[in-house]
């Protein structure tokens, strides 16, 4: 196959690149803009091979896109290019709305071009995946889990942003008969995320001995799936989901944010040089709440496992431990960033 990937330089992005080339030899075109949250240095293993292609293009440029889809013919498209975090989503939404709401639509309409101009054999297997986020359903109480038929309820200009998009690409199913399927996906973790998301900002803190700022009393619980999991996840949905379903992605990692700041600690402890002023535990300072921060997310996966045989490889401590070596591993990947991109500062308080 050849997969349009649009997002491919961020961090799932990167990681469903190089799945597709490296783990089952498809042609990948990765279509980004480079925001401050691409790395082109993720796909280095990769960079290289006569399977990939890069496009640096705006999701939002309608004529790129027509180029590009007439270019390189594609397949199929995994639409994963966004704004996503909901910190930089409270500063300032406007880039959110512009890339994630008006970037779809012009993906799905590009798409719409591409598929009534190419032959009848090519558009009848053709797919496009919309890839989204469990955000969507909004936040759960103390029990329950979000299923597909969760009614979409979303708190944040990110999570909102998303839920447009999600409408538009069902809408587009719908009106004009396109073969798309969405997913909606709990909270990745692994290699190469960008240091502004909590995992890997306290593994980075942690390192280096700074102030660990957990968002309110830490209560807050998130279901985490290792980001490798969902790219074969992604792949399955987009070969072998049902067109015009919604599929959810997640691992059964319920962890309260605590919970998981004070794992990391131990862990950094244990793999890196020890600190002189005791535990990294001793870092942990409970700082101002997230505004509409939600309380819960957690997954019901049992359609994509049922229907389509898909289960997570990686549980939460053994990806937890390899995410934190690989950060300690590769210094060279990080430093540039914390260097001229993201020093950690706190994002997304609104006055108060
Ligand atoms: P990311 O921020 O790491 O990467 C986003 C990528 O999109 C970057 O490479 C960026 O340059 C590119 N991009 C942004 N605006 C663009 C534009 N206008 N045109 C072209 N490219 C553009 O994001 P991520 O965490 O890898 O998330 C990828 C997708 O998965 C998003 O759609 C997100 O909503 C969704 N998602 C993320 C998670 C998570 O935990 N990270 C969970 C579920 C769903
Ligand atoms: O659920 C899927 C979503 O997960 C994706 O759609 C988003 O793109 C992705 O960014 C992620 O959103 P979250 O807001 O859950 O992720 P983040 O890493 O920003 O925060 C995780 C939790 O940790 C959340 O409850 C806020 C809290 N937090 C975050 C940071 C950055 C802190 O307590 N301290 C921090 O410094």
């Amino acid at each position: 196959m050849k997969i349009l990937v649009t997002g491919g330089a961020g961090f799932i992005g990167s990681a469903v690149c190089r799945y597709l080339v490296q783990e089952l030899g498809h042609c990948v075109v990765n279509l980004d803009k480079l925001t401050y949250a691409a790395n082109l240095s993720s796909l280095a293993e990769i960079e290289n091979n006569p399977l990939y292609a890069f496009e640096k293009v705006d999701i939002c440029d309608r004529l790129e896109l027509d180029r590009v889809f007439s270019s390189h013919q594609p397949d199929a498209v995994m639409h994963l290019a966004a704004e996503s975090h909901v910190d930089r989503s409270i500063t300032g939404a406007g880039e959110f709305i512009q890339t994630n709401v008006v970037g779809t639509m012009t993906m799905l309409e590009a798409s719409r071009a591409y598929l009534a101009a190419c032959t009848q054999n090519v558009a009848k297997a053709f797919r496009f995946l919309h890839v989204s986020t469990d955000e969507v359903y909004g936040e759960l109480g103390e029990t329950g889990l979000f299923s597909e038929t969760t009614p979409y309820d979303p708190s944040s200009p990110y999570s909102a942003s998303k839920a447009a998009s999600d409408h538009l690409a069902k809408a587009w199913a719908r009106t004009y008969d396109m073969p798309i399927v969405v997913s909606n996906c709990s909270n990745n973790y692994g290699p190469f995320h960008f240091p502004e998301k909590l995992i890997p900002l306290m593994i980075l803190n942690a390192l280096h001995g700074k102030d660990l700022p957990v968002y309110g009393d830490g209560s807050n619980v998130r279901d985490w799936l290792y980001v490798d999991d969902h790219a074969r996840a992604l792949f399955m949905i987009l070969t072998k989901g049902r067109i015009g379903e919604t599929y959810n992605v997640g691992g059964q990692n319920e962890r309260t944010n605590l919970q998981v700041v004070e794992r990391i600690c131990s862990l950094v402890d244990e793999l890196a040089a020890p600190l002189a002023s005791g535990s990294r535990k001793d870092l942990i300072r409970f700082v101002q709440d997230r505004p509409g921060h939600d309380a819960r997310y957690a997954i019901d996966a049992e359609k994509l496992r049922s229907e389509l045989g898909w289960v997570a490889q990686e549980n939460f401590e053994s990806g937890l431990r390899k995410t934190v070596q690989w950060y300690l591993d590769h210094e060279a990947w990080w430093r540039p960033i914390i260097e001229h991109n993201y020093q950690g500062e706190r994002l997304g308080l609104t006055k108060t």
